[in-house]
């Protein structure tokens, strides 16, 4: 646990805005950008559009990862800025190196995701789950200490994330979700990577509707 002195664990979020690109066309977006920790110490869930933006946020905290959910511009545009601010390391799923090199072909991520890899900070852990479909190499992030997941943009509330570009796949999203979050406990609560909220529980009931329209 960490001392009191350090505050309770808790989730920041802010909204960030800018624009998604890929197979040619560029879409208006608001991001999510999750900050899990504590007063000394947080971990940045998806680096958006702003650096200068996420860094106040931060403060005066060191910042122990940078984590990706995917690699999606909008979800990494500003993830090598902060990192040279903070000195804090980028993670991402090598499976989803080909689409960061889109975005950042000079600047590598300087460390891997894996399935099962648990990431500290603050004296809680998050458990790294390979959720592909939205991209190859899209990962959520259980902190069930938190009770919360991270799902970055393969759940949302009201079902799944976009599976019609490149690197994409239905029938993968719908699997990682029904095997690798709707196995978690129905009271979590599905922090996505846009938009609002939602909980396992009342995303559970919807898979066979999802399944039926096609996304
Ligand atoms: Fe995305």
């Amino acid at each position: 646990m960490a001392s009191a002195t350090a505050g309770p664990v808790r989730v920041e979020h802010l909204v960030t805005s800018g624009t998604f690109s890929l197979d040619g066309g560029t879409w208006d977006v608001d991001n999510n950008v999750w900050l899990v920790g504590d007063d000394r110490e947080v971990l940045v869930v998806d680096a958006a559009h702003d650096a200068d933006a996420i860094a106040a946020a931060v403060g005066d905290r060191r910042v122990v990862a940078i984590v990706c959910t995917h690699a999606h511009d909008d979800h990494v545009d500003a993830a090598p800025a902060l990192a040279e601010r903070t000195g804090a390391p980028v993670l991402l799923h090598p499976d989803d190196l080909e689409l960061w090199k889109l975005t950042h072909p000079d600047r590598a991520p300087d460390g891997e995701l894996a399935d099962r890899q648990e990431l500290d900070v603050a004296g809680t852990t998050l458990t790294v789950l390979h959720t592909p479909g939205h991209c190859r190499g899209a990962v959520s992030l259980h902190a069930p200490e938190l009770g919360t997941v991270f799902t970055g943009d393969t759940l949302f509330a009201g079902g799944p994330g976009a599976t019609g570009r490149s690197f994409s796949d239905f029938p993968t999203i719908i699997e990682s979700i029904r095997e690798r979050l709707l196995t978690l406990p129905p009271e979590t609560v599905v922090r996505t990577g846009h938009g609002d909220s939602t909980t396992i529980g009342a995303e559970s009931g919807h898979v066979q509707e999802w399944i039926a329209r096609g996304h």
